[in-house]
């Protein structure tokens, strides 16, 4: 097991977006439906999905205990990760205000993936799951970062975005280092791998299918709209660049989240945008 040099206590900041008076428009990824509802299908997974993985690591706290400096990185990352699933909720509010229906869709996602899945799978998966999706998380950030397709979204989620992309990294070993002193083993990871791929692509594919199909029924001709912005990216991207990417590297054997060397693309982002 490798460690992280210096491994980071992740800092909770408190920003405020002010959704309501942003302004923002229905397509506000470049004008392109599909790619706003890419992006808005990841975000109504994040509130319950950031609750989710803060329990998931607590149901190992009185074992970590005896280990400050971990026990730091943990609360450290439940108050991130709190703070994301606030704010990625109060944007729920606005998707609403459009016209969006939002609330039956985040009904289901409750009842399969916390009130059936939670319940029916081993406090050790859900830990390992919990560490694949932020591994996931991870490189989607990274990718936000580096590859600036944000610079079409509306300022203000791309803002959301890029805070919430920076804290991804500060705290994207703390879960895996949890698995770590738990239970080491490779099968336990993989089969964390699994459940993330397979719970995060299959809800992710939903929530996005969902709103574009509501899109598509109040006469939105998304082949049309859709056509003239090739920059922002699709599913395809992600399918390869989050998915592909995230499998090949998590494989290996020795793999540690801090061996993705991104601390200071985020610390850059924060300190560029006043959050250092
Ligand atoms: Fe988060
Ligand atoms: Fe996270």
């Amino acid at each position: 097991m490798h460690a992280a040099p210096q491994p980071i206590v992740p800092r909770p900041r408190k920003v405020d977006f002010a959704f309501a008076e942003a302004g923002i428009p229905r397509h506000w990824f470049g004008g392109s439906p599909v790619a706003t509802h890419v992006f808005n299908g990841v975000n109504l997974l994040f509130p319950l999905g950031e609750r989710f993985f803060v329990r998931s690591v607590y149901a190992f706290i009185h074992e970590i205990e005896q280990d400050p400096a971990l026990l730091a990185r943990v609360r450290g990352f439940a108050g991130q990760e709190g703070r994301h699933a606030h704010a990625h909720e109060e944007y729920f509010e606005i998707l609403e205000g459009q016209g969006y229906s939002v609330k039956p869709f985040l009904k289901v996602y409750e009842k399969v993936a916390y009130e059936w899945l939670e319940k029916v799978t081993s406090k050790k998966l859900r830990l390992a799951g919990t560490a694949a999706l932020e591994h996931y998380t991870a490189i989607m950030a990274e990718n936000a970062l580096t590859e600036r397709y944000l610079d079409h979204a509306h300022p203000t989620l791309r803002a959301l975005m890029l805070w919430h992309a920076a804290e991804e990294i500060e705290h994207k070993s703390v879960a895996f280092d949890v698995l770590q002193r738990i239970d080491p083993s490779w099968s336990l990871r993989m089969a964390g791998l699994a459940f993330a791929t397979a719970t995060l692509g299959s809800f992710w594919i939903a929530g996005t299918a969902m709103l574009l199909l509501q899109d598509r029924a109040k006469g939105v001709d998304l082949r049309a709209a859709d056509a003239k912005f090739a920059a922002v990216p699709r599913g395809e991207g992600i399918g390869r660049k989050v998915f592909l990417r995230g499998i090949r590297a998590y494989l290996r054997r020795d793999f540690h989240p801090d061996d993705m060397d991104n601390h200071a693309l985020a610390a850059q982002y924060l300190q560029g945008a006043g959050l250092a």
